[in-house]
C-alpha cells in the first residue's frame, strides 16, 4: 500500500509539474516590468535592478529609492555581497516553474542578490537585537545594492570579528546549505565517511570544512586544478573527476552530498553503504523538466531500497547563521574567495558564476 502510494504520488507530482510548466510558458510573455517609482525628495542609492528575465544583459546599475526601516526592520549599509547560482536562476526565471513564485511574465521583485555583510545604519523602534554601528551579515532579497532592509527576526546575525565583510558575505546561502545538507538531511556523525561531489565550489568548500568539524572522514571530488585547495581546507582524500569516476571506485560512503547531479542515481547508489544517505543539493540544469528528473527518480526508487535519497532545499535562518558564526570564530570554517567584482560589474560576476566552475565564492565589493 505504502509502495503504491509513493509511486502514485511520484507520478502525480510529475504530471502536475508538466502541466504547470506548460501553463507558465503559454502565459509567458517577454514584456518587462515597469520602472520603479521614486517619491519626491526621496534619498537614492545605487543598486542592481532587473525588470525582465534573461541573460546578464537584463541587469542594470541604477539609482533607486533608499529604503527606510519600519518598526521591526533593520537598515544595513552593505559593504560586500556574494553571488550564488540562485541569483542567475532568478535572473533567467529558470527553471520556468519558479516563475510561479518569481512572477509569470516579468519578475515581481526587481532587486537582485541575497547574501550580504555590512553595518547597521538605522533600526525600527521595536528592534532590540541590533543597533546602529553593529557589523552584521545575512541574507535578504535585493542585496546587490548600497543598502538592504531586513526584519530583525530573519536571517541576520552579528558578523564574527575575525572575518572581513567579504568573507562574511560569502557565507549565508552556501554555508547554510552545506550545514543543513550534512546535519539535517545527511544526519552526519563523527567517524562516518562522507563524499562531497563538487567540493571546490561555494557549497562544497563550506561542506568540506563543516563535515570535518563534525569529525567525519571527508572525500572531496573536484577537477585537477582544485585538488590542492580542497586538501588545504581539510579534505582527507580528494578525487579528480577528470581522471576517476567515484561511483566506479568500489569505495562506499555513509553520506554523499551531491552538489553537481552529474551521475545517474543507480550509479551513485553503488558508492553508498547499505543504509547510506544521498543528499541531492545541486542537479541537472534546464528550463523545463530536466532539473526535476533526479528528484522524481529518487522518489520512485526510494521505496525499493534501504538507502535514503534526500531532496534538499536550503532555508536561510538566524539560528544557523549563529552556528556558522561559532564555527568561524573557532577557526573551523574560513570562506574561500575566488574573485571579486565591484557593484557595477555584477553582470560579469554572474556570467562567471554561470560557467559553473567557481573556486569557492564570488564576492561583490559594494564600496
Ligand atoms: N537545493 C538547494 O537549496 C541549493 C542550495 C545551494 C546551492 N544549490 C545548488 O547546488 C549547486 C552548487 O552550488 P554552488 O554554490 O556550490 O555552485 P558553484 O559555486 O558554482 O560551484 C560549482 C562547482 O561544481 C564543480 N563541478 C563542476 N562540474 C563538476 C563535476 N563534473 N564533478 C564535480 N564537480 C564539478 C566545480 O568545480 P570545478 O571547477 O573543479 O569543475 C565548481 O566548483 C548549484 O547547482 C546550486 O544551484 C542548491
Amino acid at each position: 500500500m505504502k509502495l503504491r502510494y509513493k509511486i502514485a504520488s511520484g507520478m502525480l507530482v510529475f504530471l502536475v509539474v508538466a502541466v504547470l510548466s506548460l501553463a507558465i510558458v503559454i502565459s509567458h510573455d517577454s514584456a518587462c516590468g515597469p520602472a520603479p517609482s521614486v517619491s519626491d525628495g526621496a534619498e537614492l542609492m545605487k543598486a542592481i535592478v532587473y525588470r525582465c528575465y534573461g541573460s546578464p544583459d537584463v541587469l542594470s546599475f541604477e539609482d533607486i529609492e533608499k529604503p527606510s526601516p519600519t518598526d521591526n526592520e533593520v537598515l544595513v549599509k552593505v559593504h560586500a555581497a556574494s553571488v550564488n547560482p540562485l541569483d542567475w536562476h532568478y535572473m533567467r526565471g529558470s527553471p520556468y516553474l519558479m516563475r510561479l513564485m518569481a512572477g509569470l511574465g516579468a519578475p515581481k521583485q526587481t532587486g537582485m542578490g541575497v547574501d550580504f555583510a555590512g553595518t547597521v545604519e538605522a533600526v525600527g523602534e521595536n528592534v532590540k537585537g541590533f543597533k546602529p554601528g553593529d557589523e552584521v551579515f545575512g541574507g535578504r532579497n535585493g542585496a546587490f545594492a548600497e543598502y538592504v532592509i531586513i526584519p530583525e527576526d530573519r536571517a541576520l546575525a552579528l558578523k564574527p570579528a575575525n572575518m572581513s565583510f567579504e568573507q562574511a558575505a560569502s557565507v549565508p546561502i552556501a554555508a547554510i546549505s552545506a550545514l543543513q545538507a550534512l546535519r539535517d538531511k545527511g544526519k552526519l556523525e563523527s567517524g562516518q565517511k562522507v563524499l562531497i561531489n563538487g567540493a571546490s565550489g561555494g557549497v562544497g568548500t563550506f561542506a568540506v570544512q563543516i563535515a570535518k568539524s563534525f569529525g567525519a572522514e571527508v572525500t572531496g571530488v573536484c577537477s585537477t586544478r582544485n585538488l590542492e585547495m580542497v586538501r588545504s581546507i581539510g579534505a582527507d582524500h580528494v578525487i579528480d573527476y577528470t581522471r576517476e569516476n567515484f561511483t566506479e571506485s568500489g569505495k562506499r560512503y555513509d553520506v554523499i552530498i551531491d552538489n553537481v547531479g552529474n551521475h545517474p542515481l543507480l550509479d551513485v547508489r553503488q558508492a553508498l553503504t547499505a543504509d547510506g544517505i544521498l543528499v541531492m543539493v545541486g542537479g541537472a540544469k534546464g528550463d523545463w523538466i530536466a532539473p526535476l528528473m533526479g528528484p522524481l527518480k529518487a522518489l520512485l526508487l526510494s521505496p525499493f531500497v534501504d538507502q535514503e535519497f534526500a531532496l534538499f532545499l536550503g532555508r536561510l535562518n538566524k539560528e544557523d547563521l549563529l552556528v556558522l558564526s561559532d564555527l568561524m570564530q573557532a577557526g573551523k570554517m574560513t570562506p574561500v574567495i575566488d574573485k571579486r567584482y565591484p557593484l557595477n560589474e555584477v553582470a560579469a560576476a554572474i556570467r562567471y558564476s554561470e560557467k559553473g566552475h567557481a573556486r569557492g565564492k564570488i564576492v561583490v565589493a559594494v564600496e
